[in-house]
């Protein structure tokens, strides 16, 4: 039994879709740092290794703040390499839940295809977290809709696996998934397409059970700052470079909307409530220590 199990597991997030190029790891990175930034206790686990994104942002975030100091906080990074069979990837998948205990928040990014590992870490997680593009080919992963009538028929592969984790949870440890879909890349044009995809989510999110975060917009900011490990969090960070604009306000606040939709803060008083401390999620400090 690994210490997910015990009191005082982190609250594990976990970035999923069997889609590649929907905003994972870049989303996946920019909530590691928000939440680090709020006060949290971070620990960020990369089960994508092949590809590595995540792996060489906070890589490349730990490099600027070994060359340059100042404020930049830092998750503690793990690994989980693919090139295992199955068994050895879930034993080693095992022992990093071992060590993600003490931490507030873990967050997982995964591969954007199928994979025995990324099926097993799915059912470890409290929250998934899935970025879609605002297009009709990211809906039918999650859903498949009806050309004609433009309804859903039915649940895809994606949201089946989902179900599956949701099952091997609740065998395990008796606790739910909470799912949450957000539209990433949004344009600021194409207005009817907009209001389609969105009304086919709500659709599909009454049908396979998954909540409709309010998205994330198309901005140049979000793919800019990898080199330096950077998102739109680090303010500070970025002002002394110059690369402070009206644009990182925006963004900042789409995505303290999202870590408001994931629950956190009632989903922390709720696993540390001995403590009772508090977390402001809209940009505060963390009051007192939660484990
Ligand atoms: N909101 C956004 N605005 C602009 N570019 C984005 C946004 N989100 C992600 N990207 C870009 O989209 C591409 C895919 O993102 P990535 O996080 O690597 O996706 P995934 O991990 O799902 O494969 C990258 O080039 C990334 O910089
Ligand atoms: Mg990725």
């Amino acid at each position: 039994m690994n210490k997910l199990s015990a009191v005082g597991h982190p609250t594990v997030i976990l970035f999923g879709n069997e889609k590649g190029g929907t905003g994972k790891s870049t989303l996946a990175m920019h909530l590691a740092v928000l939440l680090l930034n709020r006060g949290f206790m971070v620990a960020t686990v990369d089960l994508d290794s092949r590809q590595g994104t995540f792996t060489r942002y906070t890589g490349n975030r730990a490099a600027y703040a070994a060359r340059y100091g100042g404020n930049i906080l830092l998750s503690t990074h793990h690994i989980v390499s693919p090139s295992m069979t199955p068994e050895e990837g879930k034993l080693e998948f095992n022992k990093v839940l071992d060590e993600l205990a003490g931490y507030d928040i873990a967050i997982i990014d995964t591969p954007g295809h199928d994979s025995a590992l990324s099926h097993f870490a799915h059912s470890y997680a409290d929250v998934i977290v899935t970025p879609i593009n605002d297009s009709l080919i990211d809906i039918d992963v999650l859903g498949v809709v009806d050309p004609i009538k433009q309804t859903v028929l039915r649940p895809s592969h994606y949201a089946e696996r989902i179900w599956k984790a949701r099952q091997e949870k609740a065998r395990r440890c008796g606790s739910s998934i909470d799912w949450i879909v957000v539209r990433n890349r949004m344009s600021q044009l194409h207005a009817r397409n907009k209001r389609f995809v969105g009304s086919l989510l709500d659709n599909l999110a009454k049908r396979i059970g998954f909540r409709v975060a309010d998205g994330i917009a198309e901005r140049v900011i979000y793919r800019e700052l990898f080199l330096d490990g950077f998102t739109v969090e680090d303010i500070a960070a970025l002002n002394e470079r110059g690369k402070l604009s009206v644009s990182h306000i925006a963004a900042r606040q789409e995505l303290s909307s999202l870590a408001m939709a994931l629950g956190l803060q009632s989903r922390l008083e709720k696993a540390h409530g001995s403590f009772g401390g508090k977390v402001d999620l809209e940009g505060g400090t963390r009051i007192g220590p939660f484990k």
